[in-house]
């Protein structure tokens, strides 16, 4: 009889054994999530990506790769394995190598994908910092306390303040080394993103005499609309701690000041990666702000928003629509902000007095969003 219960207790859903160990494979696979991001982390810290970029010969075979990292040779065999789940997750590649043709000695050796070549510190639009400071304890930590924070009756104390003893953006302002890698890695993201602006909609700046980078951190946005607009005047508008002691150029400015309380005037007012930080309250203060910043629509007034339109309904596109929620979970843990969906968007414009918006999706997890007054 024993047997026959533990079966029942096994099955107990009705599944066959094959259906319990896919479950339990799945389960495996997401507690173990955090390997992935580590084992990155450790290939970007050792600088690897330049390293394969840099080298003469590519591929690069691992005895090549242990030299240059000038690390132990006894850590090769170690090294292996963490290019090994960096190739599995596409990091990397495996190409074969025909050394010479006497020799015939075929060997394999890596080499750089899109996606590690985007990790290169050196590339043009690289995203090295951006994954340095994310993966920080400071910004991992507060995802521990996540179901402490969920019993807990005030939601404004988020797990990042719970952790860290004081909200996200002060203490950016009071601990200057962290500050400095959280405006380096946002100005990584905002280089990349304002590439493709400019190629796929530079059309929607034309005209425009001045625009105000609300909360446009240390001002790479600003300064590449600068560059590219003929005639434009732009303003960045942060945190004294963030723009306290920068300098501006001949039609660039930097203010310090709170978004909260004014925003200096322009035609248009960009928020790049703002909304998605508060919550809807709050948005609608910002947007409140924005509209006494800028013209009448007829007067070609607008703001411009870049941040992500949630599509969770689709299932054609689940990898980008997963990345857009672990986005949403990490303004929960962070901040009070939250990623939202067309709906959440319309709403935010109309309680704020809005009159119409239209959303371009051609920012790959994020959309261009123009909001009229
Ligand atoms: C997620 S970052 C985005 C930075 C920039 N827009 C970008 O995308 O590269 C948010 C920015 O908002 C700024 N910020 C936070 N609270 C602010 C406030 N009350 N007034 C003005 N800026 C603020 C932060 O200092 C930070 O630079």
């Amino acid at each position: 009889m024993a047997p026959q219960r533990d079966a029942e207790v096994m099955n107990g859903d009705g599944q066959c054994g094959e259906e319990l160990l896919a479950a339990q494979a799945h389960i495996w696979n997401h507690i173990f999530n955090f390997i992935s991001t580590m084992s990155l982390k450790c290939a970007v810290q050792l600088n690897i990506p330049e390293i394969i970029h840099n080298h003469p010969q590519k591929p690069i075979t691992l005895a090549q790769l242990v030299q240059a990292l000038q690390i132990p040779e006894t850590k090769s065999i170690y090294l292996y394995r963490l290019m090994r789940i960096l190739v599995h997750s596409r990091f990397f590649g495996i190409e074969r190598i025909q050394e010479t043709a006497e020799e015939q000695v075929e060997e394999e050796g890596y080499v750089l994908t899109l996606s590690s070549k985007l990790l290169r510190k050196n590339h043009p639009v690289s995203m090295s910092l951006y994954l340095l400071c994310l993966s920080d304890p400071i910004m991992v930590t507060p995802c521990h306390f996540l179901s402490d924070w969920f019993k807990k009756t005030d939601e404004l104390i988020t797990p990042f303040e719970a952790t860290q003893g004081m909200p996200f953006w002060k203490y950016f302002g009071d601990n200057q080394e962290s500050g400095k890698l959280f405006d380096k890695s946002m100005a990584c993201d905002a280089k990349m993103v304002m590439s493709i602006v400019l190629k796929e909609c530079k059309m929607k700046f034309e005209g425009i005499m001045s625009l105000v980078d609300v909360g446009g951190g240390t001002g790479t946005v600003a300064r590449v609309i600068a560059e590219a607009v003929p005639g434009v005047k732009c303003t960045v508008l942060d945190l004294p701690h963030v723009v306290g002691t920068l300098q501006g150029s001949k039609n660039l400015e930097f203010v310090s000041g709170d978004m909260f309380e004014s925003i200096p005037s322009a035609d248009v007012a960009l928020l790049k990666s703002i909304m998605h930080d508060w919550s809807d309250d709050e948005c609608v203060m910002i947007l409140k702000r924005c509209k006494e910043a800028i013209p009448s629509k007829e007067a070609g007034g607008k703001v411009i928003i870049i941040d992500m339109v949630v599509d969770d309904k689709n299932k054609n596109h689940y990898e980008s629509t997963e990345t857009q929620l672990f986005f949403d979970m990490l303004m929960m843990v962070l901040i009070t902000g939250k990623e939202r969906t067309e709906t959440e968007w319309k709403k935010l414009f109309s309680d704020a007095g809005f009159t119409g918006y239209t959303i371009t999706p051609i920012l790959g997890l994020r959309s261009f969003i123009e909001v009229l007054p």
